[in-house]
């Protein structure tokens, strides 16, 4: 058997070209019919069935929206789903539409490896998934027990359809032989966990189990869960696929394919343990549902979601002991700004046999009745616990508010403060005591961070404290509301500026352009930034910068990393509604900062983040200062701090002259 790797990439600068000619109304227009309505576009939708149009198109954001099944995207995208394309044939797609003419690079040989590794494993997962369906529906065996199983807990065809389920029979190696006389590799069959070596004879791994698969986001396969279908203490309920190049389990939520959109259109997710869960609630048409695999959620799993929606909703077993140990862990999703909320299903019911029990309407009520406040819950919980041990209560006040104090996003700071009242009134305790509490914990991990800077370590992002927890702590001390401004904050518009003014003249005599006066400046951008975001996109403009091709918007918006294209929009937002930038468009004047805002923009931008830096570095040196041991490196420090004195001075006074030079 024979498959095609791609041996060659498509070039940058072709891919520039290409992108440079996407004209979304154009394009979107070839497969749907566009009318103007203000200044977009309306139509009906192609990926959902509708009478009236709701979907529609923003030329100058680039971007479709349908507000009827929540599909969206860029010109890119909407290629990928309408035509079930990939991003690279999407290009292909978009370059012959534009007459660009192809460039194609090798690519390094340790790349080929890994993509062709990763694309064998999908292969061999798809074929494994067909294998297995095509085995539950058409074969006797499959059907007398593998279908029997899944209509007896209720899955109609459709949704066995939908979900891709199958079946393993139960013998030593049919799938292995079948798979091996393909053409498929061996290694790569053992990799895949479908396959293990047994009496040095290849074996079937998941016999006589009902196979789930597991998809991406784009709705490929990365690996299995296989159930087993007769009770059997020796032998473990499921089988996961074990961890190879393409199913990182960490970064996995069983059901994202399914649930997207509607997860993007009600804004809120709901999350379950298992895998019949999310079938069963899907089939009672509540799709935005994913789950986490019966282990507890990860950071990466709880930025997936993030992706989609602030608004996680927890739907817990009734039996579930589980969920004091579950609680503790949902600290993290408070951190990552997450809107956490609770639902405990009955007694003895999971979410599976409880909306079986009792409908899809009842189901929803009861979801919307029960939903509880995480943080509210935990502190409900505890107290009921505590009872009226006096020792136990103080604990759990100081519990509560090392929460709170984790709440530390800037647009939580309403959320916090709610808490704070609520939470005091339900403890009896004064307000303003909370409050106290809570600004310890937010202090000591603030002095934590100062501690792991001096040691020059990259601070854990356990203990990290965003400027605006301090800001916030300060604001609730003094009782007034504080203007927010952080470095993530300046760090994206300095992305902005170099995706909106890049290659625009620079006016210092050295520098031609934007980017040549940010990337000749003595201070790497990238390592400073604190938002991963911004190093990502930093790290990729500066290595096009550095290979000749200035990248323009176009190239983030539309990259094939959706944390990159979602965030360069959202990043390019704001400014896009500016006053200044409207103006000149539409009437063809200059704003009173004339043509030349950009400059002042840069400039101002370059020197704030510089600053920032100085402050840092004056601060460790500082903390140098205080451990000195000998008079040599006293005064090595008293020199390095009143250059950087100097340089702040100057910075500040809006001079910088020593720095740029
Ligand atoms: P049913 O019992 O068929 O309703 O499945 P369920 O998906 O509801 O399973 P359950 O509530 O027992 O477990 C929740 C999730 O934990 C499952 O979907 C699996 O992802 C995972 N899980 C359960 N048992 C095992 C096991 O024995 N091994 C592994 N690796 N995962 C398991
Ligand atoms: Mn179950």
């Amino acid at each position: 058997m024979q498959f095609a790797f791609p041996k060659t990439v498509i070039a940058q600068h072709t891919i520039q070209q290409i992108l440079s000619r996407i004209d979304i109304v154009e394009i979107v227009g070839s497969f749907v019919k566009l009318k103007k309505r203000g200044t977009n576009y309306l139509g009906l939708c192609p990926f959902h069935n509708e009478k009236s149009p709701s979907f529609t198109v923003s030329p100058s954001k680039e971007i479709y929206k349908c507000f009827g099944c929540g599909a969206s995207g860029n010109t890119i995208s909407f290629i990928m789903e309408h035509e079930k394309y990939s991003y690279v044939e999407a290009l292909r797609w978009l370059a012959q539409k534009y007459n660009v003419e192809i460039e194609e690079k090798e690519v390094s040989a340790e790349v080929k490896q890994q993509q062709q590794l990763a694309d064998s494993l999908f292969i061999i997962n798809n074929f494994a998934r067909e294998y297995f369906s095509h085995n539950l529906l058409e074969s006797e065996e499959g059907q007398n027990v593998g279908l029997a199983y899944f209509e007896e807990r209720g899955f109609t065809k459709e949704t066995i359809q939908k979900f891709q389920l199958g079946y393993c029979s139960n013998e030593r190696d049919t799938f292995a032989r079948t798979a091996l006389s393909k053409g498929y590799n061996l290694d790569y069959l053992q990799k895949t966990g479908l396959v293990a070596i047994r009496n040095e004879q290849p074996a079937d791994n998941y016999r006589g189990r009902v196979i789930f698969p597991i998809h991406n986001q784009s709705g490929k396969v990365l690996g299995f869960g296989a159930r087993i279908l007769v009770k059997n203490d020796r032998a473990p309920k499921y089988i996961n696929s074990p961890e190879n190049e393409i199913y990182v389990k960490h970064k996995v939520l069983y059901g994202t394919y399914f649930a997207r959109h509607s997860i993007d259109r009600l804004n809120e997710c709901l999350l379950v343990e298992g895998y019949t869960d999310v079938i069963s609630l899907h089939q009672a048409g509540i799709e935005n549902v994913v789950a986490s695999s019966g282990t507890s959620l990860t950071v990466d799993q709880l930025r997936l979601i993030k992706k989609y929606t602030n608004n996680l909703t927890i739907l817990f077993d009734g039996d579930n002991a589980g969920v004091k140990a579950a609680l503790r862990g949902l600290d993290m999703a408070v951190e990552e700004g997450l809107n956490v909320k609770l639902v405990l299903i009955p007694d003895k019911e999971d979410p599976d046999s409880y909306v079986q029990k009792i409908g899809a309407p009842a189901f929803r009520q009861f979801v919307a009745d029960n939903k509880q406040d995480f943080v509210l819950f935990k502190l409900q919980t505890s107290m009921q616990e505590a009872g009226n041990d006096s020792t136990r209560k103080s604990q759990l006040v100081n519990e509560i508010a090392e929460t709170i104090s984790k709440i530390d996003k800037v647009e939580d700071f309403t959320r916090q403060q709610d808490y704070i009242r609520q939470c005091s009134q339900l403890l009896k305790i004064d307000e303003q005591g909370l409050i106290m509490l809570v600004n310890k914990f937010i202090r000591e991990r603030l002095q934590k961070r100062e501690q792991q800077l001096a040691r020059n370590a990259p601070p854990d992002d356990d203990n990290a404290l965003s400027d605006e927890a301090i800001a916030a702590m300060e604001a609730m001390e003094t009782g007034v509301e504080v203007v927010f401004s952080t470095d993530e904050k300046q760090e994206k518009e300095l992305v902005k500026i170099l995706l909106r003014f890049g290659d625009m003249q620079f006016s210092e005599e050295d520098h031609n352009t934007v980017a040549d006066y940010v990337f000749h400046l003595p201070y790497d951008f990238e390592s400073l930034a604190d938002s991963e975001i911004v190093k990502k996109i930093l790290r990729e403009y500066k290595s096009l910068y550095d290979g000749g091709n200035t990248p323009d918007r176009k190239w983030f918006l539309y990259h094939q990393d959706p944390d990159i294209s979602k965030n360069t929009a959202l990043i390019l937002e704001d400014k896009e509604a500016d006053l200044s930038v409207n103006w000149k468009e539409r009437f063809e004047i200059d704003t009173v900062y004339g043509d030349n805002a950009y400059l002042k923009d840069t400039i101002s931008t370059t020197n704030y983040l510089i600053l920032r830096k100085i402050k840092k570095l004056i601060l460790e040196n500082q903390q140098e200062m205080e451990k000195a041991d000998t008079f040599d490196v006293q005064m090595k420090c008293i020199e390095v701090h009143q250059h950087l004195k100097q340089l702040e001075m100057e910075l500040t006074q809006g001079i910088g002259t020593v720095i740029f030079r």
